[in-house]
């Protein structure tokens, strides 16, 4: 059993499973600028986000329709579920949970197979139909379910915005993205408990996600960086806005028109918790370069594949030697 570092966090030595290769550990990073994006300025939206979009891959939103009483509400109930003790957190896996539409687990859903664990807990939330999911949802802190579910409802519309945007820029239908690309929601909040040593370990390594799009609410304590040219870049996340990013689907729809972001994620002396949403296409969609770009004369740059083949590669453990980035390489088109 892999106990949670939010229940058992060693005082001051980090234990060996936890300290990273000296080349994975972070150095320095120089601090992103990210793009702030008012959901409100209709008039250069889409351009905006586009131009954010192909740039960092990032941007920030502000005005974005969720009020911040409840961004901090949820913030708040999220913290407290980590900060529960042991024998309430272990009630939160239940047995007859057999789709994981709520699951606690440590380090990253392959523990048992990685070579290093990553200084992280995490919660994760199936959103995509409140009224089958609530009823395994935690009970715990009491006002967890209302709370979490209010929230989930309007950052699920401020996603379906930007989707629509996102279309509109592509030159695709509006909702596009809104049939088999938008039905899986999920929400993970990762928890990274204060480190005694920062510099030997990492929250989550260097990865894309296999989404959509994401979104993240996180509060003043640093830890996302992004990977852009050789280079990482610290992101700083206010805790009344968010930040969205790209998935590795999006790039492929886009037709390499929206690269999705290399990050990771820092630990800190500091305990840091972030809140995000990922948009993943259903298991039974086919994801290639959109039909609409290909007739507009472009030569795809990526293969036509089933996502749930993808999805399993890409997430399960690999090959020795391989990572996420061989997963990648082999649905580019050489050209
Ligand atoms: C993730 C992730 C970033 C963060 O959960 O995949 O990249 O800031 N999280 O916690
Ligand atoms: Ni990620």
């Amino acid at each position: 059993m892999a106990y949670l570092l939010s229940s058992y966090t060693p005082n001051n030595k980090i234990p060996d499973t936890y300290v990273q290769p000296p080349e994975k550990r972070a150095g320095p990073a120089i601090k992103a600028n990210v793009p702030i994006i008012d959901l409100d300025d209709k008039e250069s939206l889409v351009s905006q986000i586009m131009d954010a979009s192909k740039d960092l891959g990032l941007f920030q939103v502000v005005n974005h329709g969720v009020p911040l009483e409840l961004m901090s509400k949820a913030m708040k109930a999220l913290e407290e579920l980590f900060k529960l003790p042991p024998e309430e957190k272990a009630k939160i896996n239940k047995e007859d949970d057999i789709n994981n539409v709520c699951k606690m687990y440590t380090s990253t859903i392959n523990y048992a197979k990685e070579d290093t664990h990553s200084w992280r807990d995490a919660l994760k939330l199936a959103c995509d139909s409140l009224e089958t999911n609530l009823k395994f949802w935690p009970q715990n802190p009491d006002n967890f379910k209302d709370i979490v579910s209010e929230y989930v409802m309007l950052v699920k519309e401020l996603l379906s915005k930007i989707l629509e945007y996102l279309a509109h820029g592509l030159g695709l239908k509006p909702e596009y993205f809104g049939s088999g690309f938008s039905k899986v929601i999920s929400l993970v909040a990762n928890h990274y408990p204060s480190c005694p040593d920062p510099s030997l370990t990492l929250g989550i390594s260097k990865h894309t996600d296999p989404t959509v799009i994401n979104i993240i609410q996180s509060g003043r304590v640093p830890g996302l960086q992004v990977f852009k040219n050789g280079q990482w870049f610290s992101v700083e996340t206010p805790p009344d806005s968010f930040v969205v990013f790209m998935g590795n689907q999006m790039e492929v729809i886009s037709n390499g028109k929206l690269k999705a972001v290399e990050h990771r994620v820092v630990n800190s002396t500091e305990a840091r918790t972030s809140i995000v949403f990922s948009v993943f296409p259903s298991d039974n969609s086919v994801i290639g370069p959109a039909k609409e770009l290909l007739q507009a004369d472009e030569k795809p740059l990526y293969k036509t594949f089933g996502y749930k083949k993808f999805f399993e590669t890409f997430s399960g453990p690999k090959p020795e030697g391989q990572d996420y980035e061989d997963v990648i390489q082999a649905l580019k088109i050489k050209v």
